[in-house]
């Protein structure tokens, strides 16, 4: 982006007076003075000192929740040149998801640029309740459906225990909420009871849900939303 833009969005003045500051010689990028305003910064790699004070624009914590499509990937960049989720996303700061969903899985997913939180929500000890809708191709058992919920062997290790109802019975709809994290485990356990899943939308991380928010969009967490999960 532009220095002027960044110095305006790392808030240290208006974008005209950010210019000013540009023109006298008092801002350098990476130890060098920069006196030309249109001169391309990148926030996450440049380092932007202003009165050789270091200014960024990261300071500023961003919370997003995307109601992810199918047919995209949650990491950023893919040897496919697959779609990802942050085509999804059209603000400047550098944000990452917290933990993953499946090329083919939709549903809320929650993009941040605080760590500390991202590290919080996705460490297995914090347990945080993760809700999703699998749709599958045979109703379960009452017996199928007790393993499930005592948790499965999964690659050699026993799920946590789960909740699992029938929400809907044509096509049969499972609810499921689960948390831990591991790789596909929802349809790896759906699998395990003899219910292939052919369709899995994530409807609710914790007590946040995806509401009327459209598949494609995303939107900025409330100060109440964040608050909720910096408490979890
Ligand atoms: N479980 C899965 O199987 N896939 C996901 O994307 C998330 C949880």
């Amino acid at each position: 982006m532009r220095l002027q833009k960044f110095l305006a969005m790392a808030e240290v003045a208006s974008r005209r007076k950010s210019e000013e500051l540009i023109f006298s010689g008092r801002v350098s990028v990476n130890g060098r003075v920069v006196t030309e305003a249109g001169t391309k910064v990148d926030s996450a790699s440049d380092t932007v000192c202003v009165d050789g004070r270091k200014v960024d624009i990261c300071d500023k914590k961003i919370y997003i929740m995307l109601h992810k499509p199918t047919g995209c990937i949650t990491t950023a960049n893919d040897q496919f040149g697959r779609r990802s989720v942050m085509d999804y996303i059209d603000i400047e700061e550098r944000i990452y998801p917290v933990g993953r969903l499946d090329y083919d899985t939709s549903g809320l997913l929650l993009l941040t640029n605080d760590g500390e939180l991202t590290y919080r929500l996705t460490h297995p000890k914090h347990n945080i309740d993760k809700t999703y809708i699998a749709t599958v191709d045979r109703e379960p058992a009452e017996a199928d459906i007790k393993r499930f919920s005592e948790g499965i062997m999964l690659d050699g290790r026993r799920t946590a225990p789960a909740r699992i109802d029938i929400a809907d019975k044509n096509p049969v709809k499972l609810e499921i909420t689960i948390h831990e994290g591991r790789n596909r485990q929802v349809r790896k356990m759906c699998e395990a009871i003899g219910c292939r899943v052919l369709r899995l939308e994530r409807i609710a991380v914790g007590e946040l849900t995806l509401g009327s928010l459209k598949k494609g969009k995303y939107r900025h967490l409330t100060e109440k939303e964040v608050a909720y999960l910096k408490e979890l």
